[in-house]
């Protein structure tokens, strides 16, 4: 009988509170929120990025153990010009990044929509969580340039960079691929989305 008084008066308080609109507000945002897969927001990013803000803890002796930010050029084609999800760089140990993963061999790299203009053009500031973004943390795995597939894999990467023919003749870059370990998708509000990395890569785009 008690509990029975204490759910009647709670009704009536909710009844008194409750707003339609605000409701639907929360419904919206719902199923807003049910409709994003953040794996494929994630690997959508990626591929159609040219480039990520990559992060490392510097040994520079400026800004030692400061994170240090740098401009790396990246594809995640295959041969047939098809998204893998693989992000592929180049890398010099003559650049910030380069020296440093030597040092602590951890790395995130960041995509945002913005590269593509794709929030500006909806009118979305790069700040808002509507404007999506994707933190992938891991390894700098260096590939073996004496591996049969190596040559081939470096072509695929100058056909989307051509400058990069350049930059290998002039100074030794490598190419590399991330060892991903986390992946956090923020594309909305309620904060950032955890994606396991065999769900990003199960992905077709
Ligand atoms: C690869 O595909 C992209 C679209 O994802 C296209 O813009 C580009 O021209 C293609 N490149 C080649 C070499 O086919
Ligand atoms: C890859 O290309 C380099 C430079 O052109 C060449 O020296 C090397 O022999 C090639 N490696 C293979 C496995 O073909």
């Amino acid at each position: 009988m008690l509990l029975l008084l204490v759910l009647a008066s709670l009704s009536v308080t909710q009844t008194l509170a409750y707003s339609a609109r605000r409701d639907a507000q929360i419904i919206t945002k719902f199923k807003h929120e049910l409709e994003l897969n953040h794996a494929k927001i994630a690997r959508e990013l990626v591929h159609r990025a040219n480039w990520a803000s990559v992060a490392t803890i510097s040994t520079n002796q400026v800004v030692k153990d400061y994170p240090m930010v740098n401009v790396i050029a990246i594809d995640d084609n295959n041969a047939n010009n098809i998204s893998t999800g693989v992000v592929r760089y180049l890398l010099t140990d003559l650049d910030f990044t380069g020296t440093d993963w030597h040092s602590n061999n951890k790395v995130t790299f960041l995509f945002t929509d913005e590269q593509t203009l794709n929030c500006r053009n909806s009118n979305k500031d790069p700040m808002e969580p509507t404007c999506a973004r994707v933190m992938i943390s891991g390894q700098v795995k260096k590939l073996d340039e004496y591996s049969p597939s190596y040559n081939s894999t470096l072509d695929i990467f100058i056909v989307r960079h051509p400058a990069a023919a350049n930059w290998i003749l002039t100074h030794h870059f490598y190419l590399c691929e991330l060892d991903i370990q986390n992946i956090y998708v923020l594309d909305f509000y309620g904060g950032p989305h955890q994606v396991k990395p065999s769900d990003y890569y199960a992905i077709n785009i």
